[in-house]
């Protein structure tokens, strides 16, 4: 517990060594803010959102959502229990804590398993599975007390626009409804917490990365998120109250590679916690579901370019490779040996 950046890092002058990373893992050269990642108003007419959101899935990988339909007051709420949660005292923290990596809720610091790392990540993560509700919400922190109750709600309202974005990013890839269904069984969140880093260029938050699942939803409070385009890093605006949203391998695998997954990290800064809230929906990892590019993606001019495989094998394969990895990045590592 007392390993929880959030619980020992108020006030202190520099960083502890190791939390120092070598040149090769420090953020570099970026541009702060790229303008062009795409911005869609949920509200504008549907085949013309139909065509923007593809279009960026092809481009970027990733777009923030606006007047996506989940009230600002809700948002801004969410920010407020979890700027409460990880305020409160250790105490009422310890139930949901672990050094070890476990399925169900927990509330862990740095990356995969603290103990086994050379160097660590300057951020705390509190994560849980969401769906179905009745069967999870159990087990989720008991205070502060309204937890359990209004992350519910929010649950079911990002599920609900998850599910609408997943049915246009099928329609615009002429995919029959209901295409995703069976890759988007897990529901989880991880709400990253990275407290005020007395030393922001030489640490880092969470590392490069692509998200393993089939598409994620990430509200954010302050800068920090940032995304690899062409070989150069480029900050996501936080816009209030927008969603982050970008696929993960699993969309540029179903995608047949017509769609990108977005290699992405978080950054810190120095005078103001940041706080993502983040969702993800993909395959269930207990399910040995089958992935492969859609039959109707494949064709002579695009012929098939990954195998198919079983969802619970690849994440095994990726966390395996996810531990290995020390430094440096290459898009679609994770997929390498499934290509044709
Ligand atoms: C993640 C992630 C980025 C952020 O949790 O997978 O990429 O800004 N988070 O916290
Ligand atoms: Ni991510």
């Amino acid at each position: 517990m007392a390993k929880l950046v959030s619980s020992w890092s108020s006030g202190v002058k520099s960083i502890p060594k190791d939390y120092v990373m070598p040149p090769e893992r420090r953020a570099g050269d970026y541009i702060t803010v790229c303008k062009e990642i795409p911005v869609i108003n949920l509200e504008d007419d549907r085949l013309e959102i139909v065509r923007q959101i593809l279009k960026a899935c092809q481009e970027f990988g990733v777009f923030q959502v606006i007047n996506h339909g989940i009230s600002d007051k809700m948002m801004e709420d969410m920010m407020a229990l979890y700027d409460e949660f990880f305020n409160l005292p250790v105490e009422d923290k310890l139930g949901v804590y672990s050094e070890k990596p476990r399925k169900g809720c927990t509330l862990y610091t740095s990356g995969l398993e603290y103990a086994k790392e050379d160097l660590h990540y300057w951020k705390d993560t509190l994560k849980h599975p969401c769906h179905p509700l009745e069967e999870h919400s159990p087990s989720w922190p008991d205070k502060p007390a309204r937890y359990k109750e209004e992350v519910a709600r929010y649950v079911v309202e990002v599920r609900q626009m998850g599910f609408k974005i997943l049915d246009m990013i099928g329609e615009g890839l002429g995919l029959r409804e209901g295409y995703f269904n069976e890759v988007s069984q897990e529901h989880s969140m991880a709400i990253n917490r990275y407290p005020p880093c007395p030393n922001p260029s030489l640490a880092m938050g969470i590392a490069c990365h692509n998200d393993p699942n089939l598409i994620t939803f990430l509200q954010q409070d302050h800068y920090g998120l940032q995304i690899l385009k062409d070989g150069i890093w480029m900050g996501v605006e936080p816009i209030p109250n927008a969603f982050v949203v970008n696929l993960g391998y699993q969309f540029h695998v179903i995608s047949n590679g017509k769609l990108k997954c977005v290699e992405h990290r978080g950054l810190l800064n120095s005078s103001v916690s940041r706080t993502s809230i983040v969702t993800f929906l993909g395959p269930n990892p207990e399910l040995p579901t089958v992935v492969e590019p859609a039959k109707e993606l494949v064709t002579s001019s695009n012929p098939q370019m990954f195998k198919s495989y079983r969802y619970n094998e690849f994440i095994a394969n990726y966390l395996v490779l996810a531990y290995n990895r020390k430094s440096g990045s290459r898009n679609g590592y994770a997929l390498d040996s499934y290509r044709l």
